[in-house]
């Protein structure tokens, strides 16, 4: 058989880099290797609609098992490649099997970050999900360690189930790794108004036999179940052992490929130059896993493109649903737009004039104009006109395209 893409990971990116080199017109083999069993599915419902009781676990495929059979994507799910020979241009998987590839596209995603020791769960996976729906069954008192995107998102699921919530974070604010001030503060005053309480400026340092959370302070927190959300750490380990340079993830150029020109690696695990973070980035996002297999899949077909997508996020919690576009770090100005008491806001971040980044709570046109405004280089739109609502972004960013 010609040897054709062999794709290492079966998450959101791969996923997507296997049905558009089909949709742009790639006629060779196509195998999609996953570490975890059963079909690939989005992870977005998982600390979302699946933990509200709002989408069932198992409706979160992203195809159905005859669409890889009708596009001719061979899967091998539960299946999990070990190395990469380079030269002979051939993987090998767990059982000593060898696949030979035209091209290699690592998407190995992320990993969740662990407490040292046992007791806490942790939610990336379709299983562990399915774990702690179970233990919030009959839990009363939840301890959430980590009051970032998926701590947060847990804590608002488990307390509109009536769960007793607290949330230890060693930073002095919430979801500091990716928003605002304002937003956090935002958000934390929400989660308050909801009955959630918060334990800032310590981290969790182990969980005792009892189940109770020991914090850096020496405090104990009483809990009959634990959920770490505690950030993650690219899976470069392939990059690594095939003598590939990895820094923060798998270093790859703007046509997201590494120094072997065979080798390509997207999403979670890659760290590509971004101008929107004015160097290397590594983004965790399904946006930068669609558009950056989008940007792999036209390369291998021989339209090589530099990839330059806006990047963007979201999260729901509550009755907030926060959009995020840009990078916001390193902002000099700020102004806010919209009326924050009332729940519908966004706040405009600029650097030296320009707009980088806004996020917006219910308040989806301002994340869409943002998209177009920022991707533009956001030299079209003031502090002062951003600020003022009356001030129409979405005109301001029609004609560009
Ligand atoms: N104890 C408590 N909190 C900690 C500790 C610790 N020992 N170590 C880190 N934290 C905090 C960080 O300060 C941060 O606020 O955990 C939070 C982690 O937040 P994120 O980086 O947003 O990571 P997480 O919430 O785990 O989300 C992981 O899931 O939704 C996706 O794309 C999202 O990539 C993200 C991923």
């Amino acid at each position: 058989m010609a040897a054709g893409v062999v794709i290492a990971g079966a998450g959101q990116a791969g996923f997507q880099a296997a049905f558009s080199l089909r949709t742009e017109g790639y006629a060779g083999p196509i195998t999609l290797v996953g570490e975890e069993a059963g079909l690939p599915y989005q992870r977005p419902p998982l600390s979302k609609g699946c933990l509200h009781g709002k989408q069932e676990l198992d409706e979160i495929d992203l195809r159905p098992a005859a669409f890889y059979e009708k596009q001719n994507i061979t899967l091998r799910m539960g299946e999990r490649i070990l190395a990469i020979d380079r030269d002979a241009r051939r993987v090998y998987l767990a059982d000593g099997e060898g696949l030979e590839y035209e091209y290699l596209l690592l998407a190995t995603g992320a990993s969740n970050r662990r407490l040292a020791g046992p007791g806490a769960l942790y939610l990336r996976t379709r299983q562990e999900a399915a774990m702690l729906l179970t233990e919030l069954e009959a839990a009363e008192r939840l301890v959430v360690v980590g009051g970032g995107f998926i701590g947060l998102e847990v804590a608002a699921a488990a307390t509109a189930l009536e769960r007793k919530v607290t949330v230890v974070e060693p930073q002095e604010r919430l979801m500091q790794r990716a928003v605002g001030p304002i937003i956090s503060e935002y958000f934390r005053a929400m989660h308050v108004g909801h009955g959630v309480e918060f334990v800032f400026g310590e981290g969790c340092t182990e969980i005792d036999d009892d189940g109770a959370v020991r914090l850096t302070n020496g405090a104990v927190l009483p809990a009959d179940m634990v959920v770490a959300g505690i950030g993650v750490t690219p899976r470069a380990e392939l990059a690594v052992a095939a003598g590939l340079s990895v820094a923060n993830g798998i270093v790859v150029d703007e046509y997201l490929r590494t120094a072997d020109e065979r080798i390509y690696a997207i999403g979670d695990c890659a760290s590509f130059p971004s101008r929107f973070a004015g160097g290397m980035a590594r983004l965790e996002s399904v946006q930068n896993a669609v558009d950056q297999a989008r940007c792999f899949a036209e390369a291998v077909c021989g339209r090589p493109r530099p990839y330059d997508a806006v990047p963007w996020f979201w999260t729901d919690q509550f009755e907030a649903k926060l959009q995020m576009v840009g990078i916001s770090q390193g902002f000099d100005c700020e102004v806010t737009r919209g009326d924050i008491g009332a729940g519908k806001f966004s706040v405009c971040y600029f650097r030296e004039g320009r707009l980088i980044a806004i996020d917006s709570v219910n308040r989806p046109a301002d994340h869409l104009a943002g998209r177009k405004l920022i991707a533009h280089g956001g030299t079209t739109v003031t502090p002062e006109q951003a600020a003022d609502v009356e001030f129409d972004l979405k005109a301001a960013a029609q004609y560009l395209v």
